[in-house]
């Protein structure tokens, strides 16, 4: 054996007895990208830890770099393998995903079992819905490095000052390591390795209203209707389990849900889109049609006696679809076809970690899922493997199915689908949010370090329940979440069955009052908000970021976790915040709303010097025009400079793939008492004259506002007087 036959690491069996684990040496090290480098144990083999989390599999690209010094070892001992990767100096992590905790890292451990988790009791925290095999480190003088450990068995996630230990339950696997001159520079290496989210449609940028369950086509249209009469702003309602026929999925409840089409066409009609919840488990019900066409298209999983595996999720015994098999993903993408053909919009994917109720077995029997043991069967370029490899993987390849059937049903159209169980590269199908959190104060603070660390793991697109889940929640509490939760990538209200109302009017006239002004604030930021989701979409950069990414050499800023960025020019400081550790240099309040600033609820917003926010008028749904006028607010730097950029399109659709698109880059610059704001740079074919008939500019200095208008092809001239 080439073993080398270093002892590094004692393992513990339950006889008591110790296994020494054996250092593997590396088969090979390569460069996979721009200082990106790929390492290979000796003895991995794809057909035991398959890929799931790369976006392709990576080209080598030759020798790594020669200053190169982050190298991780490998060990291996009672079939489980491990790596380590020893850190030098003073480094701040971040990472793992979807966590509890603080948004700095070091000193963590996570563990890597996707579960179902309400108000994040299991294991006090420690394991989440989703897994994120991956750590980022700062070093003092702001250059980073990022290392993908790339495996979904289950696994421990071990974040220590002077090291980062990743050790799973199975076989030996590949890591890659990023190392680049800034964080930001690594999440762009990240979205190399493991894709982008797809620009998704303008209207998801909006507010959503959500509750399990709106439970009758009337009671959703009565909030539909509120929304409007009131004068809130809204662009999604949300269809909870309730919609179903006795809880299965892709049918509608008869009586309560009798007309699915007439529903979504009205909701259309008032300017609503509509999402529907779908979930992995599918009644065993020999009368209905998805279990008897499962059936015969051989797709559930089975166990190793070849019986048809069942679970109890929401409508009682279940069977599951093996997502491992290209056969299965198949049929499940074809299911959606005369589901969405009713009007229905988007999908929401949850309870697929997969989570199984098996609370009436003995307690050392219940697992929460399938047993670890039970296998899939693979296909395509995934070999057959137990539960304790695909488990990890069993939503990711859910929603990679889900997302298929609804590009296929409406190719012309953006797909929006919400996840609750992911995968580390996952963000390629689905938005996320933080499943079920509770209605306390704690929670809301933690969505903030919450959002910011999946951004930072490769998914911009996620929020919580903002409002709290579980338990009733009071208008106070209510006003301070939506007061940031409005500035958060994905914002959806949300509420558990047997909880209070949770709606924007629920808490009286004064909260309402709050509620709008905190949604009007997001939706004159739209414009700004889908500029940062297409920069996303083509380089991973988070949408929602720390605040040590506007000065990363700054060392106060790296536990900041109450304030965050929105792209790099908005600060958003939470009401709740005490003492948040703010970036130094330029920055000016930026108020959106009339009533805003006299509002204890509202997040304090600031824009950086030397740049440009694009913002629109206060429209209540998406589909509305923003640019009736453009306004642009203006922040010079010390040298009197500003830049900003716009990114228009039609809103939906793939006509951008083909130049329908405008990029506009915004530069101004003061002369003496002359500021002029105009057009210094467009990218693709769509004539922005049309989309945008006048632009009104604020500049804001010193905490005064100079206002100035005009139109893009003649340029804003504002006078400092
Ligand atoms: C799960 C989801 C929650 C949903 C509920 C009913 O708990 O996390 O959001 O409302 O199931 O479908």
């Amino acid at each position: 054996m080439n073993f080398k036959t270093t002892i590094f690491s004692i393992f513990f069996i339950s006889t008591g007895m110790a296994i020494y684990a054996q250092q593997v040496p590396l088969q090979k090290k390569s460069a996979v990208g721009n200082r990106i480098v790929e390492f290979v144990p000796k003895g991995f083999d794809k057909n035991k830890t398959p890929s799931l989390i790369l976006a392709s599999e990576p080209i080598s690209k030759g020798k790594v770099p020669t200053d190169w010094s982050l190298i991780p070892e490998f060990s291996f001992a009672n079939n489980k393998a491990s790596a380590v990767l020893n850190l030098k100096g003073d480094i701040s992590l971040y990472g793992g995903g979807e966590v509890t905790g603080p948004l700095l890292r070091n000193g963590q451990s996570i563990k890597l079992w996707n579960t179902d988790t309400g108000a994040y009791s299991v294991e006090g925290g420690k394991r989440l819905y989703q897994t994120h095999p991956w750590v980022m480190g700062v070093r003092p003088d702001g250059s980073a490095f990022g290392i993908i450990f790339d495996s979904t068995w289950k696994a421990e996630l071990i974040t220590n000052s002077n090291q980062i230990i990743y050790n799973s339950e199975g076989a030996l696997f590949r890591v890659y390591i990023i190392d680049r001159k800034s964080p930001q520079e690594v999440m762009k290496g990240l979205s190399e390795l493991t894709g982008t989210i797809k620009l998704p449609p303008r209207w998801a940028l909006g507010y959503h209203q959500c509750r399990f369950s709106y439970d009758s086509e009337k009671r959703v249209m009565e909030i539909a209707d509120n929304f409007r009469e009131k004068k809130i702003p809204c662009d999604v309602i949300w269809m909870d389990i309730d919609y179903m026929q006795g809880y299965r999925v892709f049918t509608f409840d008869s009586i309560r849900f009798e007309n699915p089409k007439r529903l979504n066409d009205n909701l259309h009609s008032k300017g609503f889109k509509a999402i529907y919840m779908i979930d992995p488990g599918v009644k065993v019900d020999k009368e209905y049609t998805v279990y008897q066409s499962g059936s015969k298209n051989d797709v559930w999983v089975q166990q190793n006696n070849g019986e048809e595996y069942h679970g109890k999720v929401w409508p009682g015994d279940c069977a599951f679809p093996d997502f491992t098999s290209p056969k299965t993903r198949k049929w499940w993408a074809g299911l959606y076809k005369d589901f969405l053909n009713t009007g229905i919009d988007g999908v929401w994917n949850d309870m697929n970690e997969p989570a199984v109720n098996d609370n009436d077995f003995p307690e050392d029997k219940r697992l929460g899922t399938m047993p670890y043991d039970t296998p899939h069967k693979g296909g395509g370029n995934l070999p057959q493997g137990s539960h304790l490899l695909y488990h990890n993987a069993y939503g990711r390849l859910m929603v990679e199915a889900s997302y298929d059937g609804i590009l296929k049903t409406n190719p012309e159209k953006r797909p929006f689908l919400l996840t609750r169980s992911n995968l580390l590269g996952g963000q390629r199908f689905a938005a996320t949010w933080t499943g079920d959190n509770y209605a306390g104060w704690d929670h809301l603070k933690l969505s903030v370090p919450m959002s910011l660390t999946l951004g930072l793991s490769g998914q911009p697109f996620s929020g919580p329940d903002i409002g709290g889940f579980l338990g009733n929640t009071d208008g106070d509490l209510w006003a301070n979440w939506l007061g940031f939760g409005a500035f958060m990538p994905f914002a959806r209200g949300h509420a558990c069955a047997g909880t209070n109302d949770k709606e924007p009017w629920a808490y009286g006239p004064e909260i309402e009052k709050t509620s709008r002004i905190a949604l009007e604030r997001r939706y004159r930021l739209l414009p700004y908000l889908y500029t940062l989701f297409y920069e996303s979409s083509k380089t991973g950069m988070p949408v929602m970021s720390p605040v040590f990414f506007a000065d990363v050499k700054d060392s106060r800023l790296r536990a900041e976790e109450q304030a965050f960025l929105l792209g790099e020019n908005l600060l958003v400081v939470p009401a709740f915040a005490k003492n948040p550790v703010l970036p130094s240099g330029i920055w000016e309040e930026l108020n959106l709303i009339e009533g805003e600033k006299t509002d204890k609820y509202q997040a304090k917003l600031s824009i950086r010097g030397g740049s440009i926010i694009p913002a629109g008028k206060v429209i209540q749904n998406a589909g509305e025009n923003s640019f009736d006028p453009l306004s642009l607010f203006v922040c010079l730097d010390k040298e009197g400079k500003a830049s900003g950029e716009l990114y228009l399109d039609s809103g939906d659709g793939f006509g951008f793939q083909k130049g329908d698109y405008a990029l506009i880059t915004f530069s101004a610059e003061k002369k003496n008492d002359i500021v002029i704001v105009r057009v210094s740079n467009v990218e693709g074919k769509r004539n922005s004259n049309e989309d945008v008939k006048a632009v009104n500019v604020s500049l804001i200095l010193s905490g005064k506002i100079y206002t100035g208008s005009g139109t893009l092809k003649d340029g804003i001239t504002i006078t400092l007087k």
